[in-house]
């Protein structure tokens, strides 16, 4: 008899989040998985097992040692050459490396951004505001996180453009399409991040990258391979999935006109809004994990070695889990989700990236109240393990 996997419908079998055609239907396909087949088995990339259900979701993440993050957290891995740290660590090195950060991106520590992206985002409005309409990608997603991670990490100022570059060439050079051009890219960032981690050596100041230059992990001196798997994955973590929850955020703000007027009515409800946004279209859909012995999941028994997804979006569209699971709810009271993830690589960053979520909300309810979709042309969204839109245009 077929057992609960080889039950499945065929297709699950070829889910792939790097297919750019399965990218736009992913919040279907995904309840098609919870409601039929909660552990599927997908053929792509050698073959991966694929986690939907929220209660399965979060208890692989809380159990690392078994799901375990060595052979990284990306199924094929961003980079071979670079450990990214500490997302790629099991316990106990993760808990060495975390707690060495932490503290920098705590919700005190990060509050102090808030002037210098709100004088940001203000001036970036003062620029389009005349022309009536924009690209809220390219104009008002992309330039914030930037920014933010420039700011955090002592990029001086006058450095902003070499970093911006890098960064595009690195968000354009895919590691599943290009894997020459994105070793190139990360080699071209690895080689800034060395110098800036160089430029801190010795310094008094209090920020991450000079930390990082002089610190000290488990009473060891910070070895250059810690530092710059710091550094680097500070950048990639930070990028690409905050420009992503600022775009799914001014999309459906642009889309519905009742959210709108509430937010203005209530301003209150705006951090809610924040964090059901995340829930409902979360940058980052899932992660991947390697399983170190044979488990039990539901009804099904995953081998040792085998790669595992967690699928955070479908876990935060469960409606075991969350009512109206399918409806951006602004008085949602309790909103446990895991766009963050959950357990012990749950976001670092998360303070930081709801920071520049909300200060983007407010500039543009303030500014652009009447911000609106220009177009009914449906959206391109971008796959993998960010995914977000790739460009809509709003007038106002
Ligand atoms: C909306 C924006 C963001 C989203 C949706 C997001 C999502 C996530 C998720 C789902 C994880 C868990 C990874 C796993 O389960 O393996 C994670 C980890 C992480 N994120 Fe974020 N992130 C965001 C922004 C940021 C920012 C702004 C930073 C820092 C500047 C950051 C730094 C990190 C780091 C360092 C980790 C690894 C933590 C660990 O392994 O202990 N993220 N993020």
């Amino acid at each position: 008899m077929a057992g609960p996997v080889e039950r499945c419908p065929a297709r699950f079998g070829e889910f792939d989040l790097h297919d750019p055609a399965q990218a736009e239907h992913l919040n279907e396909t995904l309840a098609e998985m919870r409601a039929t087949c909660p552990v599927a088995h997908s053929e792509r990339w050698g073959g991966q097992w694929v986690l939907t259900a929220y209660e399965d979701v979060a208890t692989a993440a809380k159990q690392p040692t078994v799901f375990s993050s060595r052979q990284g957290a990306t199924h094929p891995r961003h980079s071979d050459v670079y450990e990214p740290l500490p997302i790629s660590l099991d316990p106990p090195e993760h808990g060495s490396v975390r707690g060495f950060l932490q503290p920098h991106f705590s919700r005190a520590a990060v509050e102090p951004l808030r002037a210098t992206l709100e004088t940001f985002v203000s001036g970036l409005i003062d620029e389009l505001i005349d022309a009536g309409e924009c690209d809220a990608v390219e104009s008002l997603a992309l330039p914030v996180p930037l920014t933010g991670l420039a700011t955090v990490m002592q990029v001086p100022a006058q450095e902003l453009p070499v970093i911006r570059s890098l960064w595009l060439t690195l968000k354009d050079t895919s590691p599943v399409d290009d894997p020459v051009g994105r070793r190139a890219a990360n080699d071209a960032l690895f080689d800034y991040l060395e110098r800036l981690v160089e430029s801190k050596r010795g310094a008094a100041d209090e920020g991450v990258m000079t930390a990082i230059a002089n610190g000290q992990i488990d009473g060891r001196p910070i070895t250059r391979e810690q530092a710059l798997g710091m550094a680097y994955l500070l950048m990639v973590a930070g990028h690409d999935t905050t420009v992503a929850g600022i775009a799914w955020m001014l999309y459906y703000l642009a889309s519905d006109v009742a959210i709108r007027h509430r937010l203005i009515a209530e301003p209150e409800l705006m951090p809610g809004f924040v964090d059901e946004i995340l829930r409902f279209d979360g940058p980052v859909p899932g992660m991947a994990r390697t399983t170190t012995t044979e488990v039990s999941v539901g009804d099904v028994t995953i081998p040792a070695g085998e790669h595992v997804l967690l699928m955070y979006a479908s876990a935060n569209r469960d409606e075991a889990r969350f009512e109206h699971a399918d409806e951006i709810r602004l008085d949602r009271t309790r909103n446990p989700h895991v766009a963050f993830g959950t357990g012990i690589h749950r976001c670092l960053g998360e303070h930081m990236a709801r920071l520049e979520m909300r200060v983007v909300l407010e500039a543009v309810l303030a500014r652009l109240p009447g911000i609106h979709l220009a177009g009914d042309d449906g959206l391109d969204v971008r796959p993998g393990f960010v995914r977000g839109p790739s460009s809509f245009r709003i007038r106002w």
